[in-house]
């Protein structure tokens, strides 16, 4: 282990806040999953956190700031809905996609001239940003294309030995990532799904709108290996859904079946269908979606630490929380989506 994790102290954050501001990277705690931060005004500093991930430099980060007021300085022409949807939901798990203002680099933005924009609720993210005196540009503090790390521990599996230090602050409690909604466009439109159901954003903007990608299986299912690599486990995962529980859980017992006994090492993710699905390795999610979104990433390491060949899981519920974890598990999935007619 080379690079220091330290338990989130004032000491330790002001240890943080001053690796921070000298252009180094700091992996602290949010209630939605570990990020990897940067002084998001020092390009140098952001473009450290593309190397360390493996991310290519086309895909944008998000900018934390403490609070509402210090939106000013990272974004400019707020739309009102920008006003409103602080009010509801900031601090807490959605980013607003807005007009990047001058102060913050390009290459936060993948060049583009808007700006992805949170405020984390998490007391250690909090004080990270408001010690440091800069916003922090951070994404999911995992390699390039891993499941998101959700502990401490996940963020030393993937980075040690590329990063400057990793603020302990315990396991994130919401485990799926924020929800992005871009105000930029017309109408505004959901990127992802995340910690704050689409159902909740609707009641304040009913024209809200979700990205096509996430609206149906049949996307998922038609697009096999043509979607962009994601939150993938090294097991290559099977995700099946359908509107008849008992046919969905027949058909992935006979798949489970066919690969054991062609000696494959298989791991299931169960939620609440433990009694139906035997003798294999399995990760238990929980059945209440709050349960299974903090666990989720954590279970798909689990699976991975324990050698497992294949992963199997079962997912149907697309309300709330839902939309996240079955988008998370789709782009786990890579495009193998089997949808199974009753
Ligand atoms: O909960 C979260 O959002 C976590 C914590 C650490 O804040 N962060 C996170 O970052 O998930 P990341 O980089 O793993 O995912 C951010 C997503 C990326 O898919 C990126 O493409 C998108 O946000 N994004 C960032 N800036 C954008 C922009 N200006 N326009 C559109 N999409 C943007
Ligand atoms: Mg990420």
């Amino acid at each position: 282990m080379i690079t220091p994790v330290l338990p989130a102290s004032p000491e330790s954050i002001r240890r943080a806040a001053a690796i921070i501001r000298g252009g180094g990277l700091v992996a602290f705690p949010t209630e939605t999953v570990y990020g990897l931060g940067a002084n998001a005004t020092d390009a140098e500093a952001v473009a450290r956190i593309f190397a360390a991930k493996d991310r290519p430099l086309t895909d944008p980060v998000i900018v934390h700031i403490a609070e509402a007021a210090d939106l000013d300085g990272v974004a400019r022409d707020l739309p009102p809905a920008a006003h409103t949807l602080t009010a509801a939901f900031m601090p807490g798990a959605l980013t607003l996609i807005l007009r990047r203002a001058p102060r913050i680099p390009a290459v936060v933005a993948a060049g583009g001239d808007t700006v992805a924009v949170r405020i984390p609720s998490h007391p250690v993210a909090q004080a990270l940003i408001r010690e440091s005196g800069v916003p922090i540009a951070a994404p999911s503090a995992n390699t390039f294309s891993r499941p998101s790390a959700t502990t401490a521990a996940h963020v030393l599996e993937d980075l040690d030995g590329r990063i400057d230090l990793i603020l302990d602050g315990n396991a994130a409690t919401i485990g799926v990532e924020s929800t992005i909604l871009d105000l930029t466009v017309a109408p505004p439109t959901i990127l992802r799904p995340g910690g704050i159901p689409v159902e909740a954003i609707r009641a304040l903007l009913p024209n809200v709108q979700v990205a096509t990608r996430y609206l149906g299986v049949e996307t998922a299912a038609a697009a096999p290996g043509q979607m962009l690599r994601h939150y993938a486990p090294r097991a290559a995962l099977t995700l099946y859904t359908g509107a008849d529980d008992d046919a969905t859980l027949a058909r992935m017992r006979a798949d489970i079946a066919a690969a054991q006994a062609a000696g494959r090492r298989v791991g299931i993710l169960v939620s609440d269908d433990a009694a139906h699905l035997t003798a294999a390795l399995t990760a238990d999610l929980g059945t209440a979606l709050e349960v299974v979104s903090a666990r989720l990433f954590a279970a798909l390491r689990d699976l991975d630490a324990q050698g497992v060949d294949l992963i199997f899981v079962r997912w149907t519920r697309r309300e709330g929380l839902g939309a996240a974890i079955w988008d998370r598990l789709v782009r786990a999935s890579n495009g193998r989506v089997i949808v199974v007619q009753p």
